[in-house]
Parts: C-alpha cells; structure tokens; sequence
C-alpha cells in the first residue's frame, strides 16, 4: 500500500485518476471486509451523492483491533502520558484496548445503546476517551465527539442537532494547573436536552459532581456489572460501508456549526491509506500526535488511521507550555517517539520560550515531522526542521480539513520533495484544481485561486446531519461539478500547492476552525451589545487573532468592565477558544448602502494595514471608518 519513491508516487498519482476505482478497490483489499463490495464508486456532485464500496459490509473496530491481534496482540497500541509527569503513564496492547473496548461496548448496550443512535462524548484526553469512540464504532452507534474547550450551549445545541440519546463525559479533566469540570458543564448543557436518557461518567478528577438518580451512572461501576456477568466479548456490528460512522461539528461561514457525517468503509480506507502513506509508518515506530480527539485530526490520526495501520500511537492529556515549554520535548524523549504530528501554533509558542528548553533533551530517536492545522510560515518551519528535526527529517505538511476526512495535499515522507510553507503535491486519488471568482479553471503553474476538487476520495464527507441541503449549498454550489475547499491556494511553478489560508468567514485560530457569524451572534446577545462585527488579525502565536468592532451605546464609559462581560458572554454560549482578543468599542459600522458591512475595510484596520482602504464611495457613512481607523487597537 506504500509508495516507496517518487516515481511510484507518480505511478500510483496517475492510476488513481486513470482508474480511479481499480485504484482504490486495490487499497481497500488491504483491509478486512465481512462483505466485500458489488460496485467501488457511485457518484455526482450535485446533489451530491457519493457512495464508495456499496454492497461492502465491515466494522472498523476489527479493522483497528481483532486484525492485529494474532500476531501484535502485545504491542503497544496507545502510550498513554497524563497531564501530570508525575503520574504514572500507561500502555494499553492491543489486545488490552480490544478487550476494554468489548467490554465498554457492553456496557453501552446494557445502557440501551443500539446501531444507529447517537452518542455525545465529551471527555479527556484519556484512553478511555479512544475506548469510548471505539466502543460506540463496535455496535454501530454514531459517535459526535465535542471538544472539552466547548460551553454547555454548544454542546446543547450539538446533542439536540443530532439526537444524542447518550453521553459519555467525566468527572472532570486537567489541562495544566486548570480543572475543568466537564460533568458539570454536561449537566447545564443537559437542562435543555430531554432526548438524553443516559450518562456515563468517569472518574478523573475526582472533582465533586451530582449524580442523577435513573440518568447517571458511573463508568466503573458498569464495568464491574459486565465483568460479573463475564461478557468480555462484544461482537462488532456488521455495519454497511456507506452507514454513518461519526458526526463532528465544525465552522463555517454562516449559521450554527455543522455536523459532517464520515460513514464506514471510505473513511477507514482512507484514513489508512493515507497515515501509511504520508508518514510511512513501519512496524514498531512510535507515532506522537498533539491534537485532541476532540478534533478531526484526533480522529482520523489518533484513532483510525494509526490503529487500522497497527501503529503505536502516544496520546498527551495535557498542553506543551506546562509544566514548562520542554513537555512535548520530555514525551519524545521518555518514549523514544519516531513520529512528532503537530500543529504550526504549537511550534510558534514553544519557539517563543527560547531554545533554552531543548537543552539536554535527547530528541535523536525523531525520524518524520507532520504539522497539521493552518498555514506553517517559514520561520516556525525552519525553527522545526533545524531545532526539531535536526535537518534530517522531512517535514510532512498536511493539508486537509474536517469534511475531507483525511491528508488531501501533503508530501510523503522522505519521498517527496518539500518545500517550506508548501503543503506540496496531492496524494494519489485527489485531484485539486484552482478556480477564480467565476469559477474557472485557473490552468498551468504558478498561480493562485480558490481550492477546489474535481473527484470524489473514499474519506470525503457524505452530507451534514439532518440538512443534506446545507451541505450541498455549502460546498458543491459554489463552482459548478466542484467540492470547494474555503481555502485560497498558489500553485508555483513547480506545481507544487501552497494554501494561503481561508477565503471565505472562517477564522483559524490556534487551528481552531472558528466562523465569525457565531462570534458575532455570540457578542450580540449581550444585554448592552447593538451589533457587532467580527474579523481574524495575524497573530504571533495564534496564527490569527480575534478583532471584534463592537456597537454598544449602553457601556456608559465603563468600557473595561462591558469588555470583560462581553467576552464571558462568548465564554458561555460557543466556549473559551472563541474569545475575542481584541474589542473595538465603535459608534458605527462600515455599511454599503444595502446594509451589507463592508468586512474587507474592518479587515484592513484589524491588520492595521490603513493606508490603502480601498474604495470606500459607496459605504452610507463614510466617517464612520475615520473613527474606526483612529480607534484602532
Ligand atoms: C486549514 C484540520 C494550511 C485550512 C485538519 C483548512 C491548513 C482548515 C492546513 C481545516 C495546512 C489545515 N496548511 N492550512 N497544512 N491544514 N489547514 O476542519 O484553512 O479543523 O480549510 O481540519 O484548516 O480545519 P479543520
């Protein structure tokens, strides 16, 4: 399933757009199917409609577990480091997570679980976090993980979306010195959500919570029950390739987030398919990925991927910063980590801490890099090749996002050729085209456009739960017959790919995917708020910043304190990762004369970049800009 040199790159790139589907039927033959399939692709991307191995019937769990039991049932699945390093880490075998993932998913079923509900997880990064995805996987329920940095009103209007009959959550959960008490939260989120029949706690923190009588149960005490009754086994569900596999909430320019529905078979191979790839990952490597399950990137790299690929994965429970900038240094160390996947924002916060913290820490075992998430600017890049990698290790820059399920453009390590800042050449099976404004195709090298595909891949988005609609109008209306990405894109004269980041309302701060509609909703149900407009500024560490232009008449010169309130307000309905980091109190905001604000100006400011605001004649009231650009932060 490796390809080991560029020209078997090249020769796997253009069978997978010759053939596309003797191409990926040969991918998916590496992989265990209780049925195998009656047709490879069906597709149109209108409707859309895309369905990959119909007929096929598998469960990803025996892909991720059973397959590897005979011969690595004791090797090392999941490294498990806590929060605290002076706690014990874990190791979970295979054949260790296969029996406790049996045993949750009998706990799930005496809990009422069937195939096909939905299941709310909001946990830490724990491994019974990934016992628990796997378990729902194992009967065929549909997990909706949300991340722990989430409020109550998010997750709320996660389980309502989807119908969350269950959640599973603990206690509470460490990140550095903070706890954050995660079964509290879940139980304010609860108030509004008749639909959960069931809660499954935890324990972590040992962090006081209230217990529901008939609604509540502990985790451990439910284990015990299915250890009584001896039922270690679970078989897995059999489950229809094209059946819903997980939902995951995500940003996007307008509305709530959306839930974009992965289903079984396309994903599994493509998530496989690419982590073996990319990574070239052979036996016995030791594979350290940063991200939080919480994400896609924990999903598909943490989860999936790895473990269908027999991979050892280690899992972090806590942040790089604590207890100083060497954490992540220390992991690599401590396990001998091969593999280091890790986001551009993290690389900028710990290069600010100096290069004091790496001293004495022996990172020789590093072999591949992988950065994930936004844009890497070149000094970050650099500062991980040479500081990190020590020159010889390729730098693998994925590019990808939620609804691709998996690496779309990205080098394959140690075979392709890369280049800073470049997430270099698509994967065999995807095909990017660059568009313009009116949506045709920008030709030949050196160039720029908004990234499109042309094709269908396995591990593609099928539609967004409950409004196939929303879907459609989101990304297949915007170029006729495309999949549009929302990212802007150069193709240089090598043909290599470069993203320049989003093009449409979507911020990525700290990599997180955040939709100025929702920060704007967000601001504007404070009490003394009029209106708001919400735009990204570059920023050190986070890529980009929040900037918030904010109308708010009733601050009655106590600006301080109406600033404080609004972004707790942002606190309490999205969560703290949408926290503005900057608020402009205004008297007005720039508005064509139809109404429309004229977001591009307020870009400008946040950046500060006011010499040149471009046309400003057909705004309603052009002072109001002077006040704005004077008011600048
Ligand atoms: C951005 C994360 C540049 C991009 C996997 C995309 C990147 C959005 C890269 C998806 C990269 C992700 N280089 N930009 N290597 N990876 N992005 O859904 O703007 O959280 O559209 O998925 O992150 O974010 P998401």
């Amino acid at each position: 399933m490796q390809v080991k040199t560029f020209e078997e790159y090249q020769q796997a790139y253009t069978k997978s757009v010759e053939q596309p589907e003797q191409f990926w039927e040969e991918i998916a033959n590496h992989f265990q199917w209780k049925k195998k399939w009656d047709k490879v692709l069906e597709w149109n991307f209108k409707e859309p409609n895309v369905k990959w191995f119909q007929g096929a019937t598998l469960n990803i769990t025996e892909n991720c577990l059973d397959r590897h039991l005979e011969k690595n049932g004791d090797t090392p699945a999941i490294i498990w480091e806590p929060n605290d390093p002076t706690e014990d880490h874990r190791v979970l075998t295979y054949k260790q997570l296969h029996d406790k993932v049996c045993q949750f998913a009998n706990v799930l079923k005496n809990n009422g679980a069937k195939k096909g509900d939905r299941i709310c997880i909001y946990m830490p990064m724990v491994p019974e976090l990934a016992i628990a995805v796997l378990a729902c996987a194992r009967i065929g329920a549909v997990h909706s993980v949300v991340f722990g940095g989430f409020s109550a009103q998010s997750i709320a209007d996660r389980i309502k979306d989807a119908e969350c009959n269950i959640v599973i959550t603990a206690d509470g959960s460490y990140r550095g010195t903070k706890e954050v008490p995660l079964k509290s939260v879940i139980d304010d989120a609860l108030v509004q959500c008749p639909s959960i029949k069931r809660v499954i706690v935890l324990t972590r923190s040992r962090t006081p919570v209230s217990m529901i009588k008939g609604r509540d149960v502990w985790w451990e005490d439910e284990i015990k029950k299915v250890e009584t009754q001896g039922n270690v086994e679970c078989p897995a569900e059999e489950m229809d390739a094209e059946d819903m596999l997980f939902i995951l909430y995500t940003s996007g320019s307008t509305g709530k987030p959306k839930g974009v529905v992965h289903t079984c078979g396309g994903y599994m191979v493509y998530t496989g398919y690419t982590f073996s790839n990319a990574f070239q990952y052979q036996p016995g490597e030791i594979y350290f990925c940063t991200a939080d399950i919480g994400w896609i990137t924990g999903h598909s790299y943490i989860a999936y991927g790895p473990l269908s690929q027999g991979a050892t994965v280690v899992m972090f429970e806590g942040i790089p910063t604590w207890p100083n900038a060497g954490r992540f240094w220390d992991i690599v160390e401590k396990f001998k980590v091969n593999i280091l996947y890790t986001a551009p924002t993290a690389i900028r916060s710990l290069m600010s801490f100096g290069d004091d913290v790496l001293k004495g820490k022996d990172l020789s075992s590093l072999t591949k890099l992988g950065s994930v998430g936004e844009p890497i600017n070149e000094e970050a890049w650099h500062w991980f090749d040479e500081k990190i990698g020590h020159g010889n290790c390729p730098i693998v820059d994925t590019w990808w996002q939620t609804e691709t399920g998996g690496f779309m453009i990205s080098p394959i390590a140690g075979v392709t050729k890369t280049k800073p800042g470049y997430a270099s050449l698509p994967l065999p099976g995807v095909q990017p085209i660059l568009v313009d404004e009116n949506g045709k195709e920008i030709e030949g090298n050196g160039v720029n456009g908004n990234l499109c595909i042309k094709f269908p891949w396995p591990g593609m988005l099928r539609t967004t739960y409950g409004d196939h609609e929303r879907c459609r109008t989101t990304y297949f209306t915007a170029y006729e017959n495309l999949y549009f990405t929302g990212d802007g894109c150069l193709r240089d004269e090598d043909g290599y790919y470069r993203i320049t980041g989003r093009v449409d309302d979507v911020l990525n701060v700290s990599g997180h995917r955040i939709g100025t509609a929702e920060v704007e909703n967000a601001i504007n149900m404070h009490s003394s708020v009029v209106e708001s407009a919400v735009v990204g500024y570059p920023h050190d560490i986070k890529g980009q910043g929040v900037y918030a232009f904010v109308v708010s008449p009733g601050k009655h010169g106590n600006e301080e304190l109406t600033r404080k309130d609004i972004i707790m307000t942002v606190s309490r309905i999205i969560g703290p990762i949408a926290k503005p980091d900057k608020i402009q109190f205004v008297t007005g905001l720039p508005k064509t004369r139809s109404g429309k604000i004229m977001r591009r100006i307020l870009r400008k400011i946040a950046e500060g970049d006011t010499g040149n605001l471009g046309d400003t004649s057909t705004l309603l009231d052009p002072a109001v800009v002077e006040e704005i650009k004077n008011g600048a932060l």
